[in-house]
């Protein structure tokens, strides 16, 4: 364990004075630096004023602020706001009232979902079982619901000469077969939006998103946007669904949300869903889900003035230009002999390294090649924390060219030892 004892900008120091620039914005929450000194007036301010109050009943106004100000910025129609604790809090949220607006439309049928093959929501029961990463997923399994999969539309799984746009067609098809036999009973269809974040950074083609839209209008069935990782600008824009021009029926967000300061979650939807569960008292139609922190006025209030910060800067701008030194830095990378991808979306580059280029045959889990590169990094004061064979990039948005440079650096030759014998 690193005895991390403070935070400045995008960087952690620890008990000993060691510094250690933070690649993955500590687990994809960071944005604005850590113990960001704004952020962080704004949470002592609140503190001061109001810490917390039950959310049942009573409301005060950061949660009313933060709602309107989430439904100005996400996709059109996301016009209602529930509030979670956590990422995986959210999931159980959209999961369960999903289920629930269907049970209320007379349609207690409906009580599966859909996942896509890779996918990663989260490590309560209801997020992990539509989880497809065996590492967490197995143990648990017999614990848990049992969603359709369906191919991740993932490119780099494509065939050899497939564009992203055909591999994200083709999957739509076998989506859409999946839904012809199980429609009925299906309630939504989950998906992270673009990236596949904790399945190795998979990235996909938006054209599946338009599809997907399409095709749950279709059928009949919710779809739920996951950008609790790629939310916030993470994939280049502050949603990933604008990349497709979409608006899920539910969309979960998280970590960026609070830019890393605090645990806090939200579900958007729409008002027609919201009207399913308005009805007198006695009919029990209401969606009971509270925890005790849910709406938090600190972590309400550190989330408005995370949302202050993107309109008062030119955030996605800046990040563009960073993404785009990222991108030059890495591209060298392609010929390496142990490399078979680099790829990238907004703010997330990853490298995948393989045994062998040519058939891209994967190097064996149990070899754990990339704890090799986390352990260099930690030498050199850098915090990589690859994701089985995938070196990723996921910074927080203050980085600079120059640490930029380091990250890269340090994870080249990182990358030399961890595909040595
Ligand atoms: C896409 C996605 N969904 C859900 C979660 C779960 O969020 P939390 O860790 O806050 O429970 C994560 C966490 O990494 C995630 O990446």
């Amino acid at each position: 364990m690193v005895p991390i004892v403070r935070g400045e900008g995008a960087w952690l120091l620890d008990a000993d004075g060691r510094r250690y620039l933070d690649g993955i914005s500590s687990w994809w929450t960071n944005l604005f630096g850590h113990a960001n000194p704004r952020i962080a007036n704004a949470l002592a301010d609140q503190a001061r004023t109001l810490e917390h109050v039950i959310f049942a009943g009573f409301t005060h106004e950061p949660a009313i602020e933060l709602a309107e100000e989430l439904v100005r910025i996400t996709p059109p129609g996301l016009d209602r706001v529930f509030y979670a604790d956590n990422g995986s809090a959210a999931i159980e949220v959209a999961l369960k009232m999903s289920f629930h607006y269907w049970l209320n439309q007379g349609h207690g049928e409906k009580t599966r979902f859909i996942a896509l093959s890779g996918s990663y929501h989260g490590e309560t029961l209801g997020a992990l079982s539509v989880s497809d990463v065996a590492l967490y997923r197995k143990t648990y399994a017999p614990l848990l619901l049992t969603p359709f999969l369906t191919p991740s539309p993932d490119s780099y799984e494509g065939e050899p000469g497939e564009s992203p746009q055909q591999v994200a067609a083709r999957r739509l098809l076998e989506l859409r077969s999946l839904l012809e036999r199980h429609a009925h009973e299906t309630c939504a269809v989950i998906v992270e939006p673009l990236v596949q974040c904790a399945g190795g950074m998979r990235m996909y083609h938006p054209d599946y998103l338009t599809g997907l839209r399409a095709l749950c209008n279709e059928f009949s069935v919710h779809f739920i946007a996951d950008e609790i990782a790629v939310g916030f600008g993470r994939s280049g824009t502050l949603f990933a669904c604008e990349q497709a021009a979409v608006s899920p029926d539910f969309m979960c967000l998280s970590k960026g949300l609070t830019a890393g300061f605090l645990a806090l979650s939200v579900v958007l939807t729409h008002a027609a869903i919201y009207e399913a569960f308005y009805a007198e008292y006695n009919a029990g139609k209401a969606f009971l889900h509270s925890h005790s922190y849910t709406g938090n006025p600190l972590a309400c209030r550190v989330a408005l003035e995370t949302l202050a910060i993107f309109r008062e800067e030119p955030v996605l701008e800046r990040n563009r230009a960073l993404a785009a030194h990222l991108a030059r830095r890495l591209a060298p990378l392609r010929e390496h002999p142990h490399v078979a991808d680099v790829r990238q979306t907004g703010m997330i580059a990853a490298v995948e390294l393989v045994a062998d280029k040519a058939s891209r045959r994967p190097f064996p889990t149990a070899e754990r090649r990339g704890l090799r590169v986390y352990l260099h990094g930690l030498q050199q004061g850098v915090l990589l924390r690859p994701l089985g064979n995938v070196v990723y990039f996921m910074p927080p948005y203050v980085v600079n060219e120059q640490e930029i440079d380091l990250l890269v650096d340090t994870a080249l030759t990182g990358i030399e030892l961890a595909v040595a014998d």
